[in-house]
């Protein structure tokens, strides 16, 4: 089923796959000219998909928050996702699901009437920080003009477009020249940065924060882990100070994995390489890749959408 003219990566659009260079949205759809929209990452690694039910379970729970009704049910979906795949070769693979409002009928401003939208596609694996960044380990800063988004303004835990502060917050790193940037919320705890989760090993303990964040499906598999592991874990507030005092830091993404990091503001984490925990915690994350109840095999020869004619 591999076509050369996929291997960039395939396209779901308009209810036809495309190579992605030739993906393109409607330039009235509210997903990108209101950011209605929610949205999923998850990974192919090795030729399967990883926990690819859990960021489905996340995907459904927030297209329903957002009150949108897709055109394609849930396995559909999947079915979209596994040809996106399939189509384009890719082995390891970053595969994003979306759902937007869609475009508005006749002008109307009735976001009910709406005609919802679903768009997938799969491109070649995307790092935050990729292997070589990782092996050094990065160095973050800590974003002092910008908190991040009140969840009562908007719901960190749906999936969304509105990275207006996150992005300031990276503009700001790269200011301090910093690779990237946690951001704090008003009332000065840690939060996450542009794409990840953020973990802090303080005293023997694994701490995360519990609000103000998307529940990161990484986050979730590391917590996981972690315990397996006997390591005491917190999801809990924790502030700057606390985050400064750590002995190990490092971020977490399905674009990335386990990050580890060597700097925050400009001084050293530990000794400025990555810790013992962190490393630990990398490995098991990506034996995990393996584990039959996480993963799902990619079937590269198959032409499973019999429902799309
Ligand atoms: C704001 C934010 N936080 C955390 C994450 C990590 O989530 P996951 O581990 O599910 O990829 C992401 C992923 O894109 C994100 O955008």
């Amino acid at each position: 089923m591999t076509d050369s003219v996929f291997s960039r990566g395939c396209a779901w659009v308009n209810g036809e796959f495309v190579p992605i260079d030739q993906a393109a949205v409607p330039i009235t759809d509210t997903g990108f000219t209101r950011s209605d929209v929610t949205y999923d990452v998850v990974s192919v690694w090795n030729g399967k998909f990883f926990r690819l039910d859990a960021h489905l379970d996340r995907f459904e729970r927030n297209w329903n928050l957002m009150r949108m009704q897709p055109m394609l049910s849930r396995d559909e979906i999947r079915d979209v996702l596994h040809t996106c795949v399939a189509k384009s070769g890719l082995r390891d693979a970053y595969v994003e699901m979306i759902m937007t409002r869609g475009v508005p009928v006749g002008g109307s401003r009735d976001t009910r009437t709406f005609q919802n939208r679903f768009y997938a596609f799969a491109i070649p694996y995307v790092w935050i920080a990729n292997p070589a960044m990782q092996a050094e380990g990065i160095d973050v800063a800590v974003a002092t003009q910008v908190h991040r988004i009140p969840s009562t303004s908007v719901d960190p835990t749906v999936k969304n477009f509105q990275w207006g502060d996150l992005v300031r917050g990276l503009f700001e790193a790269y200011d301090r020249d910093a690779y990237t940037a946690i951001l704090l919320d008003a009332d000065g705890n840690v939060t996450e940065g542009p794409g990840f989760n953020v973990f802090a090993y303080c005293e023997g303990i694994l701490l995360t924060p519990q609000s103000g964040i998307l529940q990161g499906i990484t986050r979730a598999t590391i917590l996981e882990l972690a315990q397996s592991q006997g390591i005491a874990c917190a999801i809990q507030q924790f502030d700057l100070s606390r985050l400064a005092s750590a002995d190990e830091i490092f971020l977490t993404s399905t674009a990335g994995g386990v990050m580890p990091i060597s700097k925050l503001d400009g001084t050293m984490i530990g000794d400025g390489a990555p810790g013992p925990i962190t490393l630990q915690l990398r490995e098991l994350y990506w034996q995990a890749h393996d584990r039959a109840d996480w993963s799902l095999a990619v079937n590269y020869t198959s032409d499973k959408l019999e429902f799309i004619t």
